[in-house]
């Protein structure tokens, strides 16, 4: 708690998360190439690009999961490059748990119950007691009801339509109380009823929170970000809402067929 209250400048223009220079070498590959990143208190910003353009890395240094080769993370205005995964977390970045964390055999109430207990750390020995645990599951309640599972609680997580699972995951990871929440293609692999739905729920829960999500479906970019990054090779390619970006010709060719760039690059020459 004290950390996020040490940590917070709520009234101010400082972005929640910048990066500066964040390069990303694997055995002298470069993933990512010089990202300058500013993500906004209040936003839902989208990282979007072609395949390997570097964004699941991006996350990956955002989350410390992965060390950057060179420059530098600020969180609410305080560098973070060097922090822990676990640090981090409490800081109030935290990213969406994958669908695999989700303890597939447990009920979904378990499930939120067991990432609240994670959030208090493991000094807390509190929610032993019976009084303490009925907390802890009014608390769980109150999250299901969030994103709209309060009517699952009891279900197993591995019988949940997939959509569902997602929000279960949504709400694993408010469990952890962040303020800037982080997620990897929160709408792979589902179809159109579940998108929307899935789509609804991060709108929702982006109130009083600042989300970075990492998107393919362009739908879901235009119809709920209010701000994009475009990555490719590694680097930054555009900035901007989606208006900018999608009229952008330089992201149109990004997202083409490589036959189509590779001539277009040949028209150049
Ligand atoms: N651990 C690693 N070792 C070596 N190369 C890696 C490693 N992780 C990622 N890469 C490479 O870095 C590049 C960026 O990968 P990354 O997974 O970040 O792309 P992405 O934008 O998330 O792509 P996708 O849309 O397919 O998920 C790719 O060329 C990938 O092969
Ligand atoms: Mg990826």
């Amino acid at each position: 708690m004290t950390d996020k209250t040490a940590a917070a400048a709520p009234d101010d223009d400082t972005p929640i998360l910048e990066t500066t220079g964040l390069v990303k070498e694997f055995r002298g590959f470069v993933a990512v190439d010089g990202v300058n990143l500013k993500i906004r208190r209040g936003h839902i910003h989208a990282l979007i690009g072609p395949n390997g353009a570097g964004k699941t890395t991006c996350f990956n240094l955002l989350t410390k999961f992965l060390q950057p080769t060179r420059g530098t993370i600020r969180f609410n205005g305080r560098d973070i490059t060097r922090e822990s995964p676990q640090r981090i977390a409490r800081l109030g970045l935290v990213r969406s748990f994958q669908i695999s964390a989700v303890f597939p055999h447990l009920t979904v109430l378990e499930n939120v119950r067991i990432a609240l207990q994670r959030g208090l750390g493991t000094t807390f020995h509190f929610w032993k007691s019976e009084r303490s645990l009925d907390c802890l599951n009014e608390r769980a309640m109150a999250l299901l009801a969030e994103v709209g599972l309060e009517d699952h609680a009891r279900m197993v997580a591995v019988e949940m339509p997939y959509g569902r699972k997602r929000a279960l995951e949504v709400a694993t990871t408010l469990a952890l109380d962040p303020q800037l929440m982080l997620l990897d293609e929160p709408t792979q692999g589902m179809g159109h009823e579940d998108v929307d739905r899935v789509m609804q729920l991060i709108k929702k829960v982006s109130a009083n929170r600042t989300i970075l999500m990492v998107e393919h479906n362009m739908k879901v970019v235009s119809g709920i970000c209010d701000a994009i990054t475009v990555l490719a090779r590694g680097a930054v390619l555009a900035e901007g809402d989606y208006a900018t970006v999608s009229a952008n010709p330089v992201v149109v060719e990004a997202y083409m067929g490589s036959e189509a760039a590779a001539c277009a690059e040949g028209a150049v020459q």
